[in-house]
């Protein structure tokens, strides 16, 4: 029998090493999260996310409805607002996501100033598994890859470790527009 392997990785980066497009995104997203609509699960969740059609970001947070199985989830949402303006060929450069249970404060700090500046904390308490879309947003990420399997996932946990891997590495046996192809 023959095994195949793949090595999955991810990194856990200092504030340092974010970029200030990383910055925008990570707070974008943070600032999505405080949308979110979690009356049930009370675990609130923000995206954002830049494409390489336009160079907006593009938001979205989790919105759950009563009837529990209609919630949408703030990838899901952030990814069809750039789809509503850019349409089908509509490719994902980066994705940033912030999620933590309802009143985790997480730890950014910012000040409006005449420039931006944003403060990540140094993270207390280092992680070791990356911060992932659940499998439901995988998919819907993959969708607008167009093949690219680089494509950057970021994210904050509460502890504050900001961590990067890609979409190819979170999501390594994937099924997409490929696969349904003659
Ligand atoms: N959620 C997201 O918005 N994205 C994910 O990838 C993980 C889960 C939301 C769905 C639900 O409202 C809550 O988080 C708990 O699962
Ligand atoms: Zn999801």
């Amino acid at each position: 029998m023959e095994s195949i392997e793949r090595t999955i990785t991810f990194s856990i980066l200092d504030p340092e090493e974010l970029s200030e497009d990383e910055k925008e995104l990570l707070f974008a997203a943070y600032e999505a999260r405080q949308k979110a609509q979690a009356p049930y699960s009370k675990y609130m969740v923000g995206a954002a996310i830049r494409v390489w059609n336009g160079n907006e970001i593009f938001t979205g947070c989790n919105v759950e409805r009563a009837s529990y199985t209609q919630t949408t989830h703030a990838e899901q949402a952030a990814i069809d607002a750039a789809v509503g303006k850019y349409g089908p060929k509509t490719k994902l450069k980066k994705i940033a996501i912030v999620s933590a249970p309802e009143g985790v404060e997480i730890p950014i700090s910012f000040v409006e100033d005449l420039e931006w500046t944003i403060q990540f904390a140094h993270p207390f308490d280092p992680i070791n598994q990356p911060i992932v879309p659940c499998g439901h947003c995988m998919q819907i990420i993959w969708e607008n890859c167009q093949g690219d399997d680089l494509i950057e996932l970021l994210a904050i946990h509460q502890s504050g470790s900001v961590t990067k891997t890609t979409i190819g590495h979170a999501f390594p046996w994937k099924f997409g527009p490929e696969d349904i192809k003659k």
